[in-house]
């Protein structure tokens, strides 16, 4: 017996009804917003994702399926997918083009993380991506597009946490700042931090261990040291929000965990009760086409983890409306009635009704209890007598009221009953 990798997940049904569900919402909320969808490799050169995720985030040092190719070339599984898009913008030569562009995606992503619930191996992310507009407004809108989204599902109480952090003008000056408070403090952070010092200080503000929150009580926020423009792209950000009536909370010690932010982070948490999790989490990334590329284009976008989003839908009992049930089920007496049944079936498909019937030759009562089981709406009987009579008894299963209708009207008919 072989199982599958640790920290992987079979998608059966039922489920896979929720995540058609899930995915076809995203096509249809961010299509209002008119953003269109991207798909790019599930693999990538190792290069974009050390260069614009950064060499000292927890991603890059440990977290990637990195391997050689049979061309010696090293290949990464996306772990994330703004990378990769602002690649293919910038491969595609897509800033040529009248700006901004505005693109959604989905699909698998590829961490080596420790698995737990919520946290896996291979997760799905669906994200958008807006580039070539340094517009507070487009970072209203990013936000807007991704509460409208979880909304549309059922989710309400959410919160958004949103920061600012600087630019490359005025960042490097408060980093420094954070340095020397934290030198002077160093006994009080944990061990991780005080490696995080020498390789990536910004990442101690959001350190989830309790005796370096309480250390960072009294430090520096990167708030009170924004540079003018940034500040001011800021203060029209929040303006933005609340003309979109979302509100927000600030939170100066979130700067996320990868390294290609600017201006602008935020990430968005369901607050109901029982769940304290990140359902999605972005920001502005004016830097990273420069990094990856020779052009300089503002960005912004986040990333929703869908099976966070699920287990958040399912935690708080919020029902999707999926249709899981058949319009009809076939139920045949005989092998003649069965080959007519068999005709029907693919008439009814045809023209638009799902339908089944038996495959294993089951006697009548197990093929009533297979329409049961696969809620069908209404099961058709054709026996000896009806194929005499050249019809089929229709049978309404919830009422249980049968009639007899002429097996050519059949398919007319319960196209008007679905
Ligand atoms: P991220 O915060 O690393 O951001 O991931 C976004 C979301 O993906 C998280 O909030 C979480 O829901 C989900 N997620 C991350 N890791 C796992 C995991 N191991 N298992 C299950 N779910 C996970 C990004 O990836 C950025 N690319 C977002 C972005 C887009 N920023 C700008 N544009």
């Amino acid at each position: 017996m072989i199982n599958a990798p640790r920290g992987t997940n079979d998608i059966h049904p039922p489920d896979t009804s929720y995540w058609q569900y899930i995915e076809n919402k995203a096509h249809s909320v961010f299509n209002r917003y008119n953003y269109k969808e991207i798909r790019t490799p599930v693999f990538e050169y190792t290069e974009l994702f050390q260069r614009g995720i950064g060499e000292a985030t927890d991603i890059v040092e440990k977290e990637m399926y990195t391997f050689e190719d049979k061309g010696g070339r090293s290949i990464t599984l996306r772990p994330e997918g703004t990378a990769s898009v602002v690649r293919s913008f910038l491969e595609n030569k897509i800033y040529g083009q009248p700006q901004p562009t505005k693109y959604y995606y989905l699909g698998p992503m590829f961490r080596y993380e420790r698995p737990q619930a919520g946290r896996y191996r291979q997760f799905h992310q669906i994200g958008i991506e807006a580039l070539g507009s340094n517009d507070p407004f487009l970072d209203a809108e990013v936000i807007a597009a991704g509460m409208n989204y979880v909304q549309e599902l059922g989710l309400n109480n959410l919160k958004v946490l949103l920061n600012s952090i600087g630019c490359r003008e005025c960042r490097p000056g408060y980093v420094e700042e954070l340095k020397k408070y934290a030198a002077e403090n160093k006994e009080k952070f944990c061990s991780d931090c005080k490696n995080r010092l020498k390789t990536n200080p910004l990442r101690i503000l959001d350190c989830k261990v309790e005796q370096c929150s309480e250390a960072l009580k009294e430090a520096p926020l990167i708030l009170e040291a924004l540079c003018d423009e940034c500040e001011e792209h800021f203060r029209q950000v929040k303006t933005n929000l609340n003309r979109l009536e979302i509100s927000y909370d600030l939170d100066p010690y979130l700067v996320r965990g990868l390294d290609y932010y600017t201006n602008t982070a935020f990430e968005v948490k369901y607050t109901g009760l029982g769940a304290q999790d990140t359902i999605f989490g972005g920001g502005r990334y004016n830097g990273l086409t420069e990094e990856i590329g020779r052009q300089s284009v503002p960005a912004i976008g986040f990333a929703l983890g869908v099976e966070r989003l699920l287990l958040t839908l399912k935690e708080q009992e919020i029902e999707l409306p999926v249709e899981t049930g058949l319009d009809v089920f076939i139920i045949t007496i005989g092998e003649k009635a069965r080959s007519r049944g068999f005709t029907l079936n693919q008439e009814l498909r045809r023209a638009g009704v799902k339908s089944d019937m038996d495959y294993l030759d089951n006697s009548v009562g197990s093929q009533m209890k297979m329409a049961d089981r696969q809620n069908a709406k209404y099961s058709f009987i054709i026996g000896g007598n009806e194929l005499q009579k050249g019809v089929v008894t229709f049978r309404d299963m919830k009422s249980g009221e049968e009639e007899e209708i002429d097996i050519h009207n059949i398919v007319n008919k319960v196209q008007t009953y679905i």
